[in-house]
């Protein structure tokens, strides 16, 4: 059985890849997931803000300290907070690439265009087989339109990804009107794939000190269905590779990301629960269902379900709200 994808042009032997997320900050860990199984991973990201914090620093020549940001930007961690600076960012990513044997992406994280992002040829010099570019952006100015904000990703894309050889993804929000046309503009920016989706961070309120409190939650299995959704819709129209990123935790959840088009699937929170060795059970459990339903070739998998492909495409459209909708009686 041949389990063995292409992903922005890198030879995978699976589909599995390890989405952003601390794990590569060690090397010993980063190992245990090769071991394990993991056929590439993606490095937590280097912010933009980071990378702002530490060029002012050195303009003024003053030193990186927890107060050199602290004017306007009081709400970022200081730069001593951030995890992995840039410098220990550039090392550990050439760490990884002297012990691993699977491609390693570095993750750069921002949405306008600025000095930040010199990163991406950093990455490429240090070694990254790949960046993964993860636009999050929050646009709380009511004077801002839909237009100038996907206006400003694409150059964003474009400059990163013409100064690099290496291929460039994009990781998305869900938060666009048309997903599928932002996705082929973004591949005519020079972006070889993209990443579905960016998982967002709900901050919660405590009504008793009217406190904002921020939270993070792993995912579960239920936020995989706005993935397969949206894989399936794009993924007919798509020149490059899709990866999906969000709510994958068992194998039926890795069937369902490739039948509706994915080319990998990331997985953070299902390894953070269960540990790396967790990899080498969703393995297991996507050979046996391929053997079961007589599939030898990953491809065959990929895009089965899709909207062009699938029995029913608009039960992936508006006739199905209306169809849910009409269906519950009191
Ligand atoms: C602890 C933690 C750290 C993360 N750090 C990053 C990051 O630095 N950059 C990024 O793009 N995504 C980051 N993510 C998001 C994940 O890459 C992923 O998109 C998200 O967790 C959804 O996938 P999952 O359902 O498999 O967890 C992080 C997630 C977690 C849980």
């Amino acid at each position: 059985m041949n389990l063995s994808t292409e992903y922005l042009g890198l030879k995978l032997k699976n589909p599995l890849i390890v989405g952003a997320s601390p794990f590569c900050d060690n090397t010993h860990s980063a190992f245990a997931l090769q071991d394990a199984g993991a056929a590439a991973i993606v490095m937590r990201s280097l912010f933009e803000e980071q990378v702002d914090a530490e060029q002012k620093a050195l303009v003024h020549h003053v030193e990186i300290s927890a107060n050199s940001n602290a004017e306007g930007t009081s709400y970022f961690p200081n730069f001593d907070d951030y995890q992995l600076p840039p410098d220990q960012y550039l090392r550990q990513l050439e760490n990884l690439k002297a012990s691993l044997t699977i491609p390693v992406i570095g993750s750069l994280n921002g949405c306008r265009p600025g000095g930040w992002m010199d990163y991406a040829k950093r990455f490429e010099s240090a070694g990254a087989d790949a960046i993964e570019l993860n636009l999050y952006q929050l646009v709380t100015d009511p004077e801002l339109s839909g237009d100038e904000v996907e206006a400003a990703m694409l150059e964003t894309v474009h400059s990163a990804a013409s100064a690099v050889k290496i291929p460039v993804s994009v990781k998305l929000s869900m938060f666009h009107t048309s997903p599928a046309n932002f996705t082929q503009a973004i591949e005519g920016a020079g972006a070889k794939g993209v990443v579905l989706f960016n998982r967002f961070y709900q901050p919660d309120f405590n009504i008793e000190e009217l406190e904002v409190r921020p939270q993070l939650k792993l995912s579960d299995s239920s936020e995989l269905l706005l993935r397969l959704r949206w894989l399936s819709i794009i993924s007919p129209h798509s020149r490059g590779s899709l990866a999906a990123s969000g709510g994958v935790h068992q194998t039926e959840d890795v069937v369902k990301a490739l039948l509706a088009g994915a080319h990998v699937v990331q997985l953070v929170s299902v390894l953070l629960k269960h540990g790396p060795r967790y990899l080498t059970t969703l393995l297991a459990g996507l050979r046996h269902w391929m053997s079961e339903h007589g599939y030898e070739h990953i491809d065959q998998v990929r895009g089965a379900m899709n909207l062009k492909r699938c029995p029913d495409p608009a039960a992936f459209e508006r006739a199905n709200y209306q169809r849910i909708l009409q269906s519950w009686r009191v």
